[in-house]
């Protein structure tokens, strides 16, 4: 493999010292871009340049080719790969976002649910070396899995939605089926991150995007364990290099002390919590990725850079900080106003590492 060019991000997710604070953007490859609609037109369909690892490639370039300011790369794929390969037939209706043709939600089903063969997903690790190729040390690149609870809430649902409910009803009626769900789907997850890793993925990142709608003690129990379970089963250095973990959960920052404490190297954080007010509360025992609102970069570049420094300025001086958006970047976004939040992230963090 070649040499890493810049790992201002790695460095960042262990607290060693940079020069300035690393950023990228979650969905940074996205439909806010014209030449990812494009790509989307030739391959058919998202699910297309998901499963096709040159149409994946190709897409997850495309913003390190635009934005040379950016420190990391994330493969392009998508959480949900994971029950559609556990059997539950992912498919996207225009429009109208994710949905599963069977549902987890009678105890027979449930039973049967099995930790897949990984050859099934095959397709995302062959796009993981294909992209590890074309960066050719750039930077580095981040594989990615969903945690369960935010995969259980689609498999028993079997689209996305705002509420939970059918899932949140097992949670307390029959928290065995559920439990039965999570730890299936922990299982296939190590070994999902593991086969990324061994692939190619230099850092690894937890998306719990449902986490926040559940209680405290439930958050803990169905979410929080789970991902500690993962974090445990990871493959801890590859290639000579550590590959560190970041855990985010949406709407999770109530519980970052419980988090700090599952072994992760970073947190993600959303943008409703100050970022200074995290850091006292994480102290040493993690680095902390985010959390401009994403959408800010709806406004104007002046604000965008005001708001980007309010975030600098909030996590303060010393390393351990990577700049983020605190969840996607809107399919809205103006191409430049990315731009903007970039510059602003390079010219006002160093300073900081001084
Ligand atoms: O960050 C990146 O650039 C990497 C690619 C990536 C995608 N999805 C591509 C995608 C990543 C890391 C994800 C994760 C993902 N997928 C999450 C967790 C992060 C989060 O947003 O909370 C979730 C919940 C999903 C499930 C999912 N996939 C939803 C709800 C949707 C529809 C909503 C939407 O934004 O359209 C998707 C589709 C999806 N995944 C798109 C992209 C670029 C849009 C597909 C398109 O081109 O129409």
């Amino acid at each position: 493999m070649s040499e890493l060019k810049n790992d201002t991000f790695l460095k960042a997710l262990m607290r060693q010292p940079t020069d300035y604070t690393p950023v990228w953007m979650m969905r940074q490859a996205g439909r806010y871009l014209p030449e990812y609609r494009e790509s989307r037109k030739t391959a058919g369909s998202f699910l297309q340049l998901c499963k096709n690892a040159q149409f994946a490639t190709d897409v997850t370039l495309q913003p390190l080719d635009r934005y040379p300011l950016l420190d990391s790369a994330i493969l392009f794929s998508d959480i949900l790969t994971v029950p559609d390969a556990m059997g539950l037939g992912l498919y996207f209706e225009e429009g109208e976002g994710p949905k599963f043709e069977r549902t987890l939600q009678l105890e027979v089903d449930i039973q049967k649910l099995e930790v897949p063969d990984m050859a099934k997903l095959q397709y995302v690790f062959d796009a993981v070396s294909s992209i590890r190729k074309a960066l050719n040390g750039r930077v580095p690149l981040i594989g990615f899995s969903g945690s369960p609870w935010t995969l259980a809430t689609y498999m028993v649902e079997g689209k996305g939605g705002t509420d939970f409910l059918t899932t949140k009803k097992m949670a307390y009626a029959r928290p065995d089926l559920l439990h039965h769900i999570l730890e299936t789907t922990a299982q296939t997850v190590i070994q999902y991150l593991n086969a990324q890793i061994a692939a190619g993925a230099q850092a690894v990142m937890i998306f719990d995007s449902w986490g926040g709608a559940l209680s405290h003690d439930a958050y803990i129990e169905f979410s929080l364990n789970y991902m500690q379970k993962i974090v445990a089963g990871l493959t801890k250095t590859n290639d000579g290099r550590k590959v560190p973990s970041v855990v985010f959960t949406k709407g999770g920052a109530l519980w970052l002390e419980a988090q700090a404490e599952i072994g992760a190297d970073a947190l993600g954080l959303d943008w409703a919590v100050d970022i200074g007010q995290a850091r006292q509360r994480v102290g040493d025992k993690v680095a902390l990725q985010g959390n401009l609102d994403p959408a800010i970069l709806l406004s104007t570049p002046e604000a965008i850079e005001e708001q980007v420094e309010n975030v600098l300025r909030s996590y303060g001086h010393g390393h351990g900080h990577v700049f983020n958006l605190g969840h996607g970047i809107t399919q809205w976004t103006p191409p430049e106003n990315a731009a903007a939040m970039l510059d602003a992230v390079r010219k006002h963090s160093q300073q900081y590492h001084k």
